[in-house]
C-alpha cells in the first residue's frame, strides 16, 4: 500500500512543521523582492509559496509530483489572486531540466528526500542559482543521538547537516528551526485526519494497514522524534 499523503495531508496547507510567520522570515533572509525568481521543488500545496509571493511580490515556480497537491495548489494561487506571479507545474523534480544560474532562490522544503539527503538536494540545485543567489533547504536533524534500535534515516545532527549543505559550494547564512508547537501542529492534523478517515471507511481494504502505520508512527514521534528529532530551514549563499 502507497501511503495516502493527500489523505493524510488534506488539512494541511503549509506541509512541514513550521508557520507562515517562519516562510516570511525566510522570505526576509533570502532578501526577496518583487524582483526575485524563485525555484519551488516539491512546493506542495504551495502554502509557503503563498506567502512569498503576496508578502514579497517574488516570482515562483513550483514543481509538485502528485496531481492532488498541484491541484490545490494552483486552486489557491487562482483564489489569492496570484497567477502572475505563481506558476505550478506536475513534474518529478529530479528529472526536471533545470537552466543554470537562472534562479535568485532554489528552495526545497521538506524535500531533499527527492534526491536523497539534504547533500545531495543541494548538489542538485546549486547550478540553478545565480552567483549571489541562495538554497533555501527543510531537512530534519537529530538534536541528540537516537537510541541505538531507532532508525536515524539519512539524518545526522545540526552540524553535520550544514557541513553536508555546504560541501556544496554554498555558505550558510540562516536557520529557522521548527519549535516544539510546530512539530505537534504538523503531527496533530496527520492524526485526526487518519482517526477520522478510519471512522468514515472501517471497512476499507487498507484500513488495518493504515491504522497500523498511523499508530507506529504517532508512538515513534512520542517516545523519540519529539523528544529528539530537529527540522529547520537552511539558508545558505552561493558566491
Ligand atoms: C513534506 S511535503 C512539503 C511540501 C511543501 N514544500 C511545503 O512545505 O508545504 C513534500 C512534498 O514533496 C512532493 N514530492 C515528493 N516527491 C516529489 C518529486 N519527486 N518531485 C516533486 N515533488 C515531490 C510531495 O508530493 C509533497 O507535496
Amino acid at each position: 500500500m502507497e501511503w495516502p499523503w493527500e489523505m493524510v495531508e488534506r488539512d494541511h496547507v503549509i506541509q512541514d512543521p513550521t508557520s507562515p510567520e517562519k516562510i516570511r522570515l525566510l522570505g526576509e533572509y533570502l532578501r526577496l523582492t518583487a524582483d526575485s525568481r524563485v525555484l519551488d521543488m516539491g512546493c506542495g500545496k504551495a502554502g509557503p509559496g503563498v506567502v512569498l509571493a503576496e508578502a514579497f511580490g517574488c516570482r515562483i515556480f513550483g514543481v509538485e509530483l502528485r496531481e492532488a497537491f498541484a491541484a490545490e495548489a494552483r486552486a489557491r494561487v487562482k483564489e489569492r489572486g496570484l497567477e502572475g506571479l505563481i506558476d505550478v507545474r506536475t513534474a518529478d523534480a529530479a528529472s526536471l531540466d533545470l537552466e543554470p544560474d537562472s534562479y535568485d532562490v532554489a528552495m526545497a522544503i521538506g524535500t531533499c528526500f527527492i534526491w536523497g539527503h539534504i547533500e545531495h538536494a543541494a548538489r542538485a540545485l546549486v547550478p540553478a542559482v545565480k552567483r549571489g543567489g541562495h538554497l533555501a533547504l527543510g531537512e530534519p536533524y537529530w538534536r541528540s543521538e537516537p537510541p541505538q534500535a531507532v532508525d536515524r534515516e539519512p539524518f545526522v545532527g545540526l552540524p553535520e547537516t550544514v557541513a553536508r549543505l555546504e560541501s556544496a559550494g554554498v555558505r550558510l547564512t540562516g536557520i529557522i528551526a521548527a519549535s516544539r508547537d510546530d512539530w505537534d501542529r504538523y503531527e496533530s492534523l496527520h492524526w485526526r485526519a487518519v482517526e477520522e478517515w478510519l471512522a468514515a471507511n472501517p471497512a476499507h481494504p487498507d484500513a488495518v494497514a493504515i491504522r497500523d502505520r498511523h499508530r507506529a508512527s504517532l508512538a515513534a514521534y512520542l517516545e523519540h522524534q519529539r523528544p529528539l528529532l530537529g527540522w529547520a530551514i537552511l539558508v545558505a549563499r552561493k558566491p
